[in-house]
């Protein structure tokens, strides 16, 4: 099967920009050349991480980066989308860690060697545990060592990086980490979950400053995870339920970015002890101009009236889901893009991470996975439409480069284009990277 869209198509020309996305602590391993993480600490306790596994060596990725930028190279994109290790590059006492600045210094400069833009998210979730010991993100003080994070990464890589991101799901580390804990610290308390979002983007919005100042020429702005939500039945409470489910897990991100606020309907579905505590002036440094907005989609939400909770979610029967569990729903994009247009004066868009993890099989040196190509081809396919209807949308990420550790799911889900043999480390470019990489060198240059 190959990738293929409408000849007229913005997205089969070279001005929109193609990449293959990682994150440090997925691919980086070489723990015993950084501080420890929320993510290492995270993995130590029995019973997080799902395989047992940990991110000491995940992929190797420091020591095999070479060849991992030559695989790159191969894909034929326009872009690389990696995450910085805070505690690789920073020592405890804020000072440089110039060994590990010196990692991506390298990296940055074979990346522009190669014509490959780059595109920098300064926090994919490894929170360093020192910060985490005097309280992480509930702690106020955080965001401001997050300012200072950035101000010396900005300074230290100049103008070779295409673009910054301050944040990745803000959702996942303050959601997930702090309100429910399956994540990194694995802290289950609303209060702690709020509070931690919002110290987040605060950190985000200090961190835009430094970067506006630092780094004027650079694309930058924030990434969001969202999964649009659609109600079970058409009934008004199921209605209320999924516009609920949207503002309370996923508009809390965006809603404070474009319109300096608060959902108030999920600031009225949540007790009073459990709002964050706000000082005056955050909500305007939270909301300042983005020149981008970055957008993970995997899959949507469906959700009833639970009179418990407020909603509750299922599969719907008989839908396809990946190796995650996952509904897949390519339609569900173009929802959200063109949803998210209506609701907001939104920036360019681009979707920074899309993919799909699959059960897939080495067979004779290959990796025929078709049901990921098949993926790919249909949510390109609902990015187009998505632009067709007017949304500003300019580049797509696929994740991910390779396999790597997928979090609380460790090692057993794969998400990759190229496949990782951990025994050996070696890799295989999978059947959809081959697609891809197809598709991304035959664009007309419009
Ligand atoms: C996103 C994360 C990314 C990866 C994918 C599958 O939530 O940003 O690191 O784990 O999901």
């Amino acid at each position: 099967m190959k990738i293929q869209l409408p000849a007229h198509s913005p997205l089969a020309t070279n001005t929109f920009t193609y990449g293959v996305a990682t994150a440090a602590f997925q691919i980086e391993g070489a723990a015993d050349q950084r501080l420890p993480c929320i993510w290492d600490t995270f993995c130590a306790q029995p019973g997080t991480i799902s395989d047992g596994s940990n991110g000491l060596i995940a992929c190797d990725h420091i020591n095999r980066w070479r060849d991992d930028l030559a695989l790159i190279e191969q894909l034929n994109v326009d872009a690389y989308r990696f995450s910085v290790s805070w505690p690789r590059v920073m020592h405890a006492d804020g000072s440089p860690n110039h060994a590990g600045l010196n990692f991506y210094l390298a990296l940055l400069d074979a990346l522009g060697a190669k014509g490959i833009k780059a595109y920098v998210t300064l926090y994919h979730w490894d929170l360093p545990q020192h910060l985490e010991d005097a309280g992480g993100w509930q702690n106020r003080e955080t965001a401001y060592k997050f300012q200072a994070y950035a101000d010396l990464v900005s300074r230290t890589f100049g103008d070779r990086v295409h673009s910054y991101a301050t944040l990745n799901e803000p959702f996942c580390s303050a959601y997930l980490g702090y309100e429910v804990g399956i994540h990194a610290p694995g802290i289950a308390c609303q209060k702690a979950g709020r509070q931690a979002a919002h110290h987040l983007l605060l950190a985000h919005g200090l961190a835009m400053q430094v970067l506006q100042k630092n780094s004027p020429n650079s694309l930058n702005g924030i990434v969001l995870n969202m999964s649009p939500g659609y109600p079970k039945t058409q009934s008004l409470e199921d209605q209320e339920a999924a516009a609920l489910a949207e503002d309370f897990l996923f508009h809390w991100y965006a809603e404070p970015l474009f319109n300096c606020r608060y959902p108030a309907r999920a600031l009225a579905h949540i007790p009073a002890d459990a709002h964050p505590h706000i000082e005056t002036g955050d909500m305007e440094i939270i909301g300042q101009p983005l020149d981008y907005l970055g957008l993970n989609y995997y899959t949507r939400g469906v959700y009833h009236a639970d009179p418990a909770t407020g909603f509750g979610e299922t599969i719907p029967n008989g839908a396809q889901v990946t190796d995650m569990g996952w509904e897949v729903f390519p339609q569900g994009l173009t929802d959200l893009l063109t949803g998210l247009n209506a609701r907001y004066a939104l920036p360019p868009v681009y979707i920074t991470e899309n993919g799909a993890a699959m059960k897939d099989q080495l067979r004779q040196g290959e990796v025929n996975d078709q049901s990921r190509l098949a993926y790919f081809q249909s949510h390109l396919r609902a990015v187009h439409n998505a632009v067709a209807a007017g949304v500003d949308v300019q580049g797509y990420f696929a994740w991910s480069l390779m396999d790597n550790f997928e979090w609380a799911l460790g090692y057993e889900k794969r998400f990759g284009i190229v496949h990782v043999d951990y025994a050996t480390q070696k890799r295989t470019i999978k059947a959809s990277g081959h697609a891809l990489a197809a598709f991304f060198g035959s664009r007309s240059r419009d």
